[in-house]
């Protein structure tokens, strides 16, 4: 349910500012910083040794100049990825982040964090939030970070994990649907993140309604999503927020 000590903004960048720099990368976090965005979106998983880091996909190729499987991966072939020169020359040279590294910029910049849990097919959610979710409690502080999940088992393995200390959990969803509010209150859920295409006004009133906070993603176009404020949504996770400031 609502946990209010949680200082939800109104704009989160998704992946970093990941319209103008590599997604999930330092630099993204701190281009996202410079134009005055104070949360960012993102997604961790493990390396094959364990190591938790802040990458989407399963694979290497899309945002790397390896191929190859993360799973496959340990820190010291991690450490000599190049996850910037994809996106632009500027970025050459940009390492992947693990969650330490990632963590510690947050603190230095002050900034907010939304992370995903992102258990792709074939991962151990439990191995996930054990290497990570501590990790996070310790170094951030309970107002500034919400952990969401596609994941359920995720989500009730980090509640478990968290026994006493606040952690706000947030389901991710597609489409809302009917057992929206079974999946919260199995997690003790705050919040739910819905595809903004797919959020229906009436599910969204309820969502509001209900106590829970109401977070979009992932929407670049503010003229198309505007309506979407009045249905009680209350933060927007964008590729590119800047289009959403005045
Ligand atoms: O957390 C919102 C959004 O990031 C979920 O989808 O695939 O971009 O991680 P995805
Ligand atoms: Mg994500």
């Amino acid at each position: 349910m609502t946990d209010a000590a949680l200082a939800l903004p109104r704009l989160i960048a998704h992946r970093g500012l990941s319209a103008r720099a590599p997604e999930n990368t330092l630099a993204a976090v701190r281009a996202a910083h410079a134009v005055g965005v104070t949360w960012v979106e993102l997604d961790v998983q493990l390396l094959g040794d364990g190591t938790p880091v802040i990458w989407h996909d399963a694979g290497l190729r899309r945002c790397s100049d390896r191929r190859g499987r993360l799973a496959d991966l340990d820190l010291a072939a991690a450490r000599r990825l190049d996850a910037g020169g994809w996106f632009g020359e500027a970025f050459r040279g940009e390492p992947m982040a693990t969650l330490a590294d990632m963590l510690a910029l947050l603190d230095e910049l002050d900034m907010g964090v939304n992370l995903e849990l992102k258990v792709n097919r074939g991962r151990d959610p439990r191995a996930l939030v054990e290497a990570a979710v501590p990790a996070v409690i310790a170094a951030v502080p309970s107002s500034r970070r919400l952990l969401s999940s596609f994941n359920d088992a995720a989500l009730a393995h980090a509640r478990v994990l968290a026994g006493p200390e606040t952690l706000s959990l947030g389901v991710l969803v597609e489409g809302v649907g009917r057992d929206w509010r079974r999946r919260c209150e199995a997690v003790a859920a705050c919040s739910v993140h819905a595809d903004w295409k797919r959020l229906k006004a009436d599910r969204a009133w309820e969502v509001s309604e209900a106590g829970y906070r109401l977070l979009c993603y992932t929407a670049n176009d503010p003229i198309a999503f505007a309506p979407r404020w009045e249905w009680g949504v209350e933060a927007v996770i964008s590729d590119d927020p800047t289009r959403f400031m005045p």
